[in-house]
């Protein structure tokens, strides 16, 4: 038997007790003739206690604790659970007041000095951390994490059996989905020079479940993405993915909340419902992005009322544009930022595309700005009045076209309360984000693309109108996709589906895809919308950004097991690598550079 107990959980109760422990030694610290080390498994440490005066035949025992007792050996320790002498005490340990004193011990496996301090492993570079993962991983903190993800998703099966859902997998060598980032392909042998693509998610797979007949549906699904990758981004991910027949918004909206409300608890998160809802343009012109955070006001106000007369060409110019828009926030005590803080703001909404910042310091009783000697008094009145500036407040303006001058502003905006301060700890706040625009424009390639995927329904009763609307008409045309924003990160998106053929049809030729083309790519989705498709709709959430947000960590590689670095490689394994040739061969693959 390698144990009767788990490390972490012997406590008080155990005094007197015989117990068998197993794990790696952490620490080791001697005291004349007194050895400590403390024992971890997964559960937490241990002190033990060895002592040679208390074992009778000690002399193997000796040796073993000479040469054995060292960090990440790995032990199976018997002995005595003891209180802790007074004043010896940790309280800072979950066993700290007890100890073992040790009775008999096996050397179970040996260890390398291991690369770095465990318990240290946080602060060492992250490509070694990778290379070594599997010690990483030992790092109470980092199990700590995996515990609680693993918690969730058990949590979510739980929860989702309860409301009817049935679990159901799909491919992974499957054909592309359109998510919008490039395909990881996968060469066939049987058939060679054909390829499968690793699935973006399981959208069309789950639609083909709902004319199935399944109703309800989840799975915790596996994605691959090859795109850039960010803080917040990997190639590799998880979702959970939900679809839902006869179903609407509220429905879907309903079932999320009441599931996240359940397993946040997990995170010691308390979550109100129904969660506040707004569609994407409130988003945008109060927060100057599609995933509000929420945690602090500074919102965006439109003032290109005030300025519509003004004589000041930077705004003048701007206005005489249909799009064009004076856009401000009051950073409240921002007019205490230096003049070095501010060029720091000019140049920062610069980068993200602004032509210029304009700002006024209110002190005084006075707007002290740049733009004070183009601008009336009464005008600038009418801004302090508009935005209730006060002592101390800093308004920062930006005019350009509206998306433009959105992006600039919300983009600051987080900025400053980052510098502000003017974000709370273990503060959480929820946003469903709707009325999307179904289509967006690109004006490189010259064509409408999906603002969620083709698959969206947009949220008009006649699509047939759609032949004669011109490009802003249709721009205009919302769809019915939502996103769940947490803390100003989008953690899930999804929609109600085409569950009719002709639209699905009408669709693809709106973003500009043949009927060759649909039929060669979606031919079994359309063919299934001809067979009883019953309305529906779903989302995923992303399970990663997830436990990113609701454990404080501060990279999507904290919460992923094996994680792949921003060049989407593996360190621990080394893949991508190179293959064999004959492998190669077999694929009726060749490449060029490694022939040369
Ligand atoms: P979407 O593309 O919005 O929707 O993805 C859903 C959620 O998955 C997470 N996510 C990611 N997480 C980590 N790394 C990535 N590269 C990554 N990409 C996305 C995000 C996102 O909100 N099929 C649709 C869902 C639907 O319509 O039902 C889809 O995949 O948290």
């Amino acid at each position: 038997m390698y144990r009767t107990n788990y490390c972490g959980e012997i406590n008080e109760n155990f005094i007197g007790q015989k117990v068998i422990i197993s794990g790696w030694v952490n620490s080791r610290r001697d005291h004349g003739g007194v050895v400590f080390f403390d024992l971890r498994d997964i559960t937490g440490l241990v002190q033990v206690v060895f002592r040679s005066e208390e074992i009778q035949n000690s002399g193997n025992i000796i040796d073993i604790i000479k040469h054995n007792v060292k960090p990440e050996f790995v032990l199976k320790v018997e002995g005595k659970v003891y209180k802790r002498i007074e004043g010896t005490e940790n309280f800072n340990m979950k066993t700290g007041r007890i100890e073992i004193i040790l009775e008999d011990l096996e050397v179970l496996n040996t260890s390398k000095p291991p690369i770095f301090d465990i318990e240290k492993s946080r602060q060492v570079a992250e490509d070694v951390r990778l290379k070594y993962r599997y010690l990483d991983l030992r790092n109470p903190e980092l199990q700590d994490i995996f515990i609680k993800r693993s918690l969730f998703i058990q949590e979510i099966s739980e929860f989702l059996k309860k409301e009817r859902f049935f679990y159901i997998e799909t491919p992974i060598l499957t054909k592309s989905t359109p998510e919008g980032a490039r395909d990881y392909l996968v060469p066939s042998r049987v058939q060679q020079g054909t390829f499968f693509a690793l699935p973006q998610s399981p959208q069309l797979f789950k639609q083909l479940l709902m004319v199935a007949g399944f109703d309800r549906y989840y799975q915790i699904a596996r994605c691959f993405r090859d795109e850039d990758l960010r803080a917040d981004r990997q190639p590799e991910f998880t979702q959970l993915d939900i679809e839902l027949s006869f179903t609407t918004e509220a429905d879907i909206f309903g079932v999320i909340e009441r599931l996240i409300q359940h397993t946040f608890k997990i995170f010691g998160i308390n979550i109100e419902i129904p969660i506040k809802r707004m569609t994407y343009q409130e988003a945008m012109s109060k927060y100057g992005s599609d995933k509000p955070d929420m945690r602090f006001e500074m919102l965006l106000n439109d003032i290109s009322d005030i300025f519509v007369e003004t004589d000041f060409q930077v705004f003048k110019q701007v206005l005489s544009n249909k799009n064009g828009r004076v856009l401000a926030v009051k950073v409240d005590n921002g007019a205490l930022f230096s003049r070095k803080d501010l060029d720091t703001l000019i140049e920062r909404a610069k980068e993200i595309g602004a032509k210029g910042l304009l700002w006024g310091k209110y002190v005084n009783d006075n707007l002290e700005s740049p733009m004070s000697k183009f601008v009336s008094k009464e005008t600038i009145n009418k801004l302090i009045d508009r935005l209730k500036v006060s002592e101390n407040d800093l308004v920062l303006i930006v005019s350009d076209n509206e998306e433009t001058a959105q992006k600039v502003l919300g983009a600051l905006r987080l900025d400053l309360a980052e510098k502000l301060n003017l974000i709370e700890k273990n503060d959480y706040k929820f946003v469903w984000v709707y009325n999307f625009p179904l289509l967006e424009y690109d004006e490189e390639k010259k064509r409408f693309i999906a603002k969620h995927h083709p698959f969206t329904s947009p949220d008009i009763k006649d699509f047939d109108k759609l032949e004669n609307m011109s490009k802003d008409e249709i721009l205009a045309i919302n769809s019915r996709a939502y996103d769940i924003v947490m803390n100003g990160t989008e953690i899930g998106g999804g929609s109600i589906r085409i569950h009719n053929k002709e639209v699905q049809k009408k669709m693809f030729k709106l973003l500009n895809i043949t009927d060759e083309e649909a039929k060669e790519k979606f031919g079994f989705l359309l063919e299934a919308l001809e067979y009883g498709a019953p309305p529906h709709g779903g989302i995923a959430l992303g399970i990663d950004r997830i436990i990113m947000l609701c454990t404080a960590s501060e990279s999507i590689r904290d919460v992923i097991a094996f994680p792949k670095t921003q060049k989407a490689s593996c360190l621990l394994t080394d893949a991508p690598s190179k293959v064999a040739k004959n492998q190669l061969l077999d694929l009726g693959i060749s490449i060029k550079s490694l022939e040369k």
